[in-house]
């Protein structure tokens, strides 16, 4: 239910592994039939009888997943379980299924799933957060190794804490390239100069863990050559001046020091 990114990166997958879609539901028809072209499978909207499933897959946005478990509840499906693929929203969600004894869980990949084919491709090899009460999260468990993923459990109360976390390793790493490629390109230096150097933080982040891993002039205490970065980015990128000075202070504070770098971001804040 719901043909998009994420959903249908998991057809794909279970599809793959030796699962069979019975049904792709899209909110538009058009929506629908594509979805289920991927999956070699038969095209239906939520006004349309739904097939028989052992399994329910809830992969709308986040807001629609407690409409469409209502509407579903309406129309009691003849489904053994019923989950949903967000990270961040809470099993009560799924609370009127629940009511008409459909077992609830959820079901969420720890990865990004840009298109269909490249999300089941990268679910291989994936961690996937798995929230249930015992049968089905041992069925879960089971979907997640069948498609060569690694499930582990979550609980339900941990959610918003695990989606900052997901957010955070996925989407402020990005924040800091950004302003790297930006100031590179500023500097006359091509952007894949930079990929070495990237692929062996982010090794070295797993190898050794993030905080060991840091190197640079703030984990070494040297404030002048801070000042002389802060300083040039002002002049030639100064779109990045706040920014550059955020990231400074917050490595100062990881690295316990706050009150050497104070005075070179408070001249910083002062221009
Ligand atoms: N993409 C990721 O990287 C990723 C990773 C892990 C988990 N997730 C989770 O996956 C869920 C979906 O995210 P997404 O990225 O796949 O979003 P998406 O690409 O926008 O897909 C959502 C799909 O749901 C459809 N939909 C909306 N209302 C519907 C309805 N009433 N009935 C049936 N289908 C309906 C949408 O159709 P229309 O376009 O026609 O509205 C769209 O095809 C979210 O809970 C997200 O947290 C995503």
């Amino acid at each position: 239910m719901g043909p998009g990114r994420a959903g249908m990166s998991l057809g794909m997958a279970l599809v793959t592994a030796g699962h069979k879609v019975v049904g792709v539901v899209g909110r538009t028809t058009e929506s629908a039939q594509h979805g289920a072209a991927l999956v070699g499978t038969s095209a239906f909207t939520l006004d349309d009888r739904l097939p028989a499933s052992d399994l329910l897959v809830i992969a709308t946005r986040d807001s629609q997943i407690g409409s469409i478990a209502t509407t579903l509840a309406d129309k009691e499906p003849v489904a053994g379980a019923a989950v949903h693929v967000s990270g961040l929203t809470p099993l009560d969600v799924l609370e009127p299924l629940r009511s008409i004894d459909i077992a609830v869980g959820s079901f969420h990949p720890l990865q990004t799933l840009p298109t269909p084919e490249a999300g089941a491709a990268r679910l291989r090899g994936a961690y996937v957060a798995v929230t249930a009460e015992p049968p089905l999260l041992h069925v879960l468990q089971q979907l997640a190794e069948d498609i060569g993923a690694t499930p582990f459990p979550l609980d339900d109360d941990a959610k918003p804490l695990y989606h900052a976390a997901a957010a955070a390793a996925a989407n402020f790493p990005l924040a800091a390239l950004s302003m790297a490629e930006d100031l590179f390109a500023e500097a006359g230096v091509p952007w894949e100069a930079a990929r070495p150097l990237v692929e062996a933080v982010v090794a070295n982040a797993f190898d050794l863990g993030p905080r060991a891993a840091l190197t640079g002039p703030v984990a070494r205490g040297d404030t002048a050559t801070v000042a002389a970065q802060l300083r040039a980015v002002e002049v030639e990128y100064p779109a990045w001046r706040v920014g550059f000075a955020r990231f400074v202070e917050v490595l100062a504070a990881l690295t316990g020091r706050s009150e050497e770098f104070e005075s070179v971001l408070n001249a910083e804040d002062d221009r």
